[in-house]
């Protein structure tokens, strides 16, 4: 069965209900069947259709993944950066996201970080206007919130490999990196998917970088309707203990703004041991596996050993983006054959 998701946008994975992430779930795997067989079942789902896409910050993989799918259903992506456009002369997001449905299908933004200063949840905002403007799906390629794209390519990877989601120990975990950049949306949408699907969450950070209690709440609440576990632990060992799945990565605080880069460095820096070594990955389950969706800071977040280790599943993560993506892409602009 195939829900009807035509003009749906993914701003959160949260906003979507579990079956309508399964059934995207199944269309990304029949893609990624495809791809691997060079079959070319669905290159014209989405001729004539244009995605426009906004970055305010750089990628490798979101970018790519994005533009390679779109043009692999037969449409055709449109980049740009805000300097490009008419905002810098006072024009709103609104207004730009509501001419651009005019032109196209879909509009995908990705706003976070230092683009916005920090000041957690602007980046939201900001997608949330342009998701105000639109007539056509948009789509949060990551904001410093969510970014819900990349849980989807993640719950991909996960029940490609262990064959189930529900009743998984599922660990995202802190791990420590010099630099004060990356946002907590992975994590954020990390907990929001997998307690929705139905694995036993547990989230592992050290005190002072504590999730968004909102995001917490959330997922607390979808884990008690799933009936699995959901617990917070203040250890690395600890969080890693029997899991399936260990998602080690380092985020910043959303109090970050508030308290300033300097201040958050400290907390950060007095937390260098956690990080994903071998003998850490040992309080796992023998066959667990390790993600991250990268890029990462090797040799802090996690040795060189167990990025390129046999547990790691980092490059399928990636990979899984470009899978996942059309088939939002092809439910959601109402793609031909969906
Ligand atoms: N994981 C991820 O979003 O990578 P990019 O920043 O390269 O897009």
């Amino acid at each position: 069965m195939k829900t009807d998701l035509r003009g749906k946008d993914m701003v959160t994975v949260q906003e979507w209900t579990k079956e309508e992430l399964e059934s995207t779930l199944d269309v990304a795997d029949e893609f990624k069947q495809e791809w691997a067989k060079e079959r070319w079942d669905h290159y014209d789902a989405l001729t004539g259709r244009s995605l426009f896409m906004l970055f305010y910050n750089t990628s490798t993989r979101t970018r790519n993944s994005f533009e390679a799918g779109i043009n692999q259903l037969g449409g055709y992506p449109h980049i740009m950066t805000p300097d490009q456009l008419q905002l810098e002369h006072g024009e709103s997001a609104r207004a730009t996201s509501k001419i651009l449905s005019r032109y196209g299908h879909g509009f995908a933004v990705r706003v976070l970080g230092a683009a916005v200063d920090f000041e957690y949840p602007k980046g939201t905002e900001i997608v949330r206007e342009y998701q105000d403007g639109s007539d056509v799906p948009i789509y949060n390629m990551q904001c410093d919130k969510y970014h819900p794209f990349q849980t989807m390519a993640d719950l991909q990877t996960v029940r490609e490999k262990k064959k189930q989601i529900e009743d998984l120990n599922f660990t995202i975990s802190y791990a420590y990196a010099p630099e004060v950049r990356r946002p907590a949306s992975v994590p954020h949408s990390s907990i929001l998917g997998f307690s929705k699907m139905g694995a036993n969450v547990t989230l592992a950070h050290p005190e002072g970088v504590e999730l968004d209690p909102e995001i917490v709440d959330q997922a607390e609440s979808n884990s008690k309707k799933m009936g699995g576990d959901f617990d917070i632990v203040h250890d690395m060992e600890e969080g890693f203990k029997d899991a399936d799945v260990v998602y080690p990565k380092h985020w910043v605080s959303t109090k970050v703004g508030e308290r300033g880069v300097e201040e958050e460095k400290e907390i950060h820096d007095q937390n260098t041991h956690w990080m994903a070594d071998e003998e850490m990955m040992s309080n796992a389950k023998d066959n667990a596996i390790y993600m991250h969706p990268l890029p990462a800071k090797r040799g802090y977040e996690a040795t060189e050993e167990v990025m390129e280790g046999p547990q790691s599943v980092i490059y399928d993560q990636a990979e899984n983006r470009l899978h996942a993506q059309k088939g939002v892409m092809a439910l959601t602009m109402g793609g031909r054959g969906f």
